[in-house]
């Protein structure tokens, strides 16, 4: 079911009024404690953007890493609410507290157009347990409740869900409806053919997301040491490389259901190990060598997935083809990056999960030439197992 957005309101149920406002701005810091890493901030410009423009007074609630049960410097969004000013030009006001009345004070004396960030809603820890008490004092804080934060959307917490109970109306915000779309829409209905590739070191992590796409897609290119346990369930060698023993049944089940639309790397690049300056040679994959293990896909294999790209409409992919942190082994995930931008400038829709794809896409300076590049880490790879997602269904229905 479509869920209404910032859009369906009435201009009178924005002019003035306070919209709390749920972002995901879990960013990384640098040592220096300032945003070392902008991307999610920078998505959430729209709908903030959107509410200001038309009169708001925007409070910002979001959690930032994994702060153990209270309080702790480490976990401020103190440096946030200075680089959101920065980007904004506006005034963003900070109070060092979640809820209570120092917060709803300082909402209050918000004039239209000005922003409030909140103190790390994970400081208090009744929001990861949604304690009904937390979300009914997190919701004094506005007069309407918005949800932009997509990433944080597959956690049930007091500020994605339970506020959303005391406050309506509750809609969503422009970056998680684009999330929508792009992660549901899109691929529920893609434009055909439909490719998705799959990456990442295990397979235990992509199952689900297999099991979701197998029927819808038209081809399924896998990479990433996930492949190895493929060629294992293939028997295949496979050296020393990752191989999850105890998934050989579920990968020998897969390619026995859909041999002939999913594909696996022909060529890879193996090594002795990651230490700088080893040596990295290519194989076929009917020839890994004992003592080495595979690290990239190879050239072969990138010529031909970016063939299988060229040919496609709509492309989703979803984890690491190669160990991109470290080079010579990003080869494979740049090819695929670089294909798939050139897919999004002849037309076809090209997704990209979030998490390490979005880092190795951002790494490749190629992110703003994909249709779509999800905010999302764990909350994409739930989407797309086809999980409800707690944060998107307590919004109201269109
Ligand atoms: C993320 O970075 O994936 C989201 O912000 C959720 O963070 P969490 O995994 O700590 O809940």
């Amino acid at each position: 079911m479509a869920k209404k957005d910032i859009r369906d309101l009435a201009p009178e149920q924005i002019q003035g009024r306070r919209a709390l406002l749920r972002v995901d701005f879990n960013v990384p810091l640098a040592a220096d404690g300032t945003v070392a890493d902008e991307t999610r901030i920078r998505a959430a410009l729209p709908t903030i953007e959107f509410l200001c423009s038309r009169g708001a007074r925007v409070v910002l609630m979001s959690h930032l890493g994994r702060p153990k049960g209270g309080p702790d410097p480490r976990y401020s969004l103190a440096p946030v609410a200075r680089h959101l000013a920065t980007l904004t030009g506006r005034t963003v006001k900070f109070v060092a507290q979640t809820s209570g009345p120092e917060a709803v004070a300082a909402s209050l004396q918000l004039a239209p157009g000005e922003l409030l960030l909140l103190e790390n809603t994970r400081f208090d820890p009744r929001e990861e347990k949604n304690d009904d008490g937390f979300a009914k004092e997190l919701a004094q804080l506005g007069d309407f409740f918005v949800n932009d934060a997509f990433g944080a959307a597959h956690r049930a917490h007091a500020s994605t869900v339970g506020v959303a109970r005391y406050l309506r109306p509750a809609v969503a915000g422009l970056l998680m409806q684009r999330e929508l779309e792009y992660l549901g829409t899109t691929i529920a209905k893609p434009e055909r053919p439909f490719l998705a590739i799959l990456g990442g070191a295990k397979v235990s992590g992509k199952i689900d997301v297999i099991e979701s796409l197998l029927p819808r897609a038209d081809g399924l290119l896998i990479g990433g040491a996930m492949a190895c346990t493929f060629f294992r369930a293939m028997g295949l060698g496979t050296g020393r490389s990752l191989v999850e023993v105890d998934r050989l049944a579920v990968a020998v089940n897969l390619l026995e259901r859909a041999r002939m639309r999913i594909t696996l790397p022909h060529d890879v690049v193996v090594a002795p190990s990651l230490d700088a300056g080893t040596k990295a040679h290519v194989v076929k994959r009917d020839a890994i060598p004992e003592d080495e293990a595979v690290y990239d896909i190879g050239p072969d294999t990138c010529a031909s997935y970016g063939r299988a790209i060229a040919a496609a409409r709509t492309i989703l992919w979803n984890g690491p083809l190669g160990v991109f942190e470290r080079p010579p082994f990003d080869q494979g995930t740049r090819a695929i990056a670089e294909a798939m931008a050139r897919a999004t400038e002849r037309g076809a829709i090209t997704v990209v999960g979030g998490g390490d794809t979005a880092a190795a896409v951002s790494a490749a300076g190629l992110a703003e030439r994909m249709s779509h590049v999800s905010t999302g880490g764990g909350a994409s790879l739930e989407f797309l197992e086809g999980k409800p997602l707690p944060g998107v269904e307590v919004l109201e229905d269109r």
